[in-house]
């Protein structure tokens, strides 16, 4: 038998209501029972002062493979999630090729098997993420996908959006939507507000999101499917996200750690690391997305981790890529919430494992005795500065880089047996 004691941590489980300190066991893959002596054999881990939470679950990252190794690859994509906390990732379709095919997403589990996070792959909605005509989902379900999107873009054609999500939910997946009124928001590189016209950029408003969500929940009530909703920015969108929800839609959302810590200011010095799409908004909205974190508006926080090179950074404002890593600067970014006493731990594992592992209906979330042995265990009080030394991702493209963060993990498991661990 494969056991191993955590011993003598905080340990939270929203599913099980619990959150004191005690002694986590887990028995050749599974969380099990604490038996009245541990045998001789088993692994005992001194988790005093650290928290033992179920595996972090990352709804929204962009591993980059097949066909851009050269800003992340499944290996490194993974080895950052681990560091960050995360058993698990849902990677988005827009590889080159894209993930529209049974046998890209079988090519991306191939290569998942035996890194130190699980990959759960997501298909996109349309062929090509084009927006013309709809992916294979039976065949890419079958193949291991979880969820479909064209994220990246969105599903700008409404009739094709309402099959997509007849379709999605026929085969049991949710469709996770990029929402974006390209007419609103096109050329536009950064906020529309005060900001973007002292800087003189164009902008993009916060209609060009909430727009499409509430076309998107319009739709989602026509057909009754699942509907999630990436990377919430602004409280226009949250407006929308509540009104469908007391309507009964199906609906769920997402936001990431830079809408809740950043605003538009960070672009004042045209650092292309605070560019990314949906942008950074106002501190009203910011303020807001950090409102509906704790009143269950929001369900998720997701990193929409996308790393790119120096090439497609270093250039113009306008020119350059949008998108920031974020696997490791989320669980210290989240943690800051919790220390401003605006969640509790609790909740915080509600928003980065137990419902994302609802969302996409995977394994986890959980530390009930039976359950899959994915734990993340941390350190709450570490502190660090986000470096090249701290970051394992390939790409560096971070706004909060050289920040002083405070809360990591400091190892993690997967069925059971130890992932990653933090080497000090
Ligand atoms: O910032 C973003 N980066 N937004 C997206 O929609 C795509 C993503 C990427 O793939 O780089
Ligand atoms: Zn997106
Ligand atoms: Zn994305």
């Amino acid at each position: 038998m494969n056991l191993t004691v955590l011993k003598n941590g905080r340990i939270i489980d929203p599913a099980t209501g619990r959150d004191d300190c005690g002694d986590l066991w887990m028995a050749d893959g599974l969380i099990a029972a604490a038996m009245a002596e541990i045998p001789a054999g088993a692994e005992v881990i001194d988790c005093q002062g650290k928290w033992i939470v179920p595996g972090l679950i990352d709804l929204h990252v962009h591993l980059r493979e097949p066909g851009q190794e050269y800003k992340e690859t499944i290996a490194s994509g993974t080895l950052a999630a681990a560091a960050g906390g995360f058993t698990a990732v849902a990677c988005m379709p827009n590889t080159r090729p894209v993930n529209d095919n049974a046998a890209v997403t079988r090519a991306i589990l191939e290569k998942a098997q035996n890194c130190p996070a699980r990959v759960w792959p997501v298909g996109a909605a349309s062929v090509g993420s084009d927006g013309k005509n709809l992916a294979e989902y039976a065949e890419m379900k079958e193949a291991g996908i979880v969820a479909v999107t064209d994220d990246g873009r969105p599903v700008a054609d409404s009739q094709l959006m309402r099959r997509a999500l007849e379709y999605a939910d026929s085969h049991g997946l949710p469709l996770m939507s990029h929402a974006e009124e390209i007419s609103l928001s096109q050329n536009g590189c950064m906020h529309e507000g005060l900001v973007s016209t002292r800087l003189g950029l164009r902008g993009i408003p916060a209609a060009a999101e909430s727009v499409m969500i509430y076309r998107d929940a319009a739709l989602a009530e026509l057909t009754g499917a699942r509907l999630h909703i990436c990377h919430v920015s602004c409280e226009a969108s949250l407006a929308v996200i509540h009104l469908a929800k007391a309507r009964g839609v199906k609906i769920t959302a997402e936001t990431a750690p830079h809408y809740f810590t950043l605003t538009d200011e960070a672009v004042a010095g045209y650092d292309t690391n605070a560019k990314m799409n949906p942008p950074l908004r106002s501190e009203a909205d910011r303020q807001a997305i950090r409102a509906a974190l704790a009143d269950g508006t929001l369900d998720a926080i997701a990193t929409d981790h996308a790393p790119h090179s120096i090439l497609e950074k270093e250039v113009e404002f306008n020119l350059a890529a949008n998108g920031i890593i974020g696997l490791e600067t989320a669980l210290p970014l989240a943690l800051a919430l919790v220390r401003d006493g605006l969640i509790s731990p609790m909740r915080l594992v509600e928003l980065m494992s137990v419902n994302p592992a609802r969302i996409i209906g995977v394994a986890g979330g959980t530390l009930a005795v039976g359950a899959v042995a994915d734990v993340t265990v941390i350190d709450p009080e570490s502190r660090f500065v986000f470096d090249a030394a701290a970051n394992h991702s390939k790409s560096a493209n971070s706004p909060f880089w050289g920040w002083q963060l405070q809360g990591r993990a400091i190892s993690t498991y997967m069925g059971g047996r130890l992932a990653w661990e933090l080497q000090e």
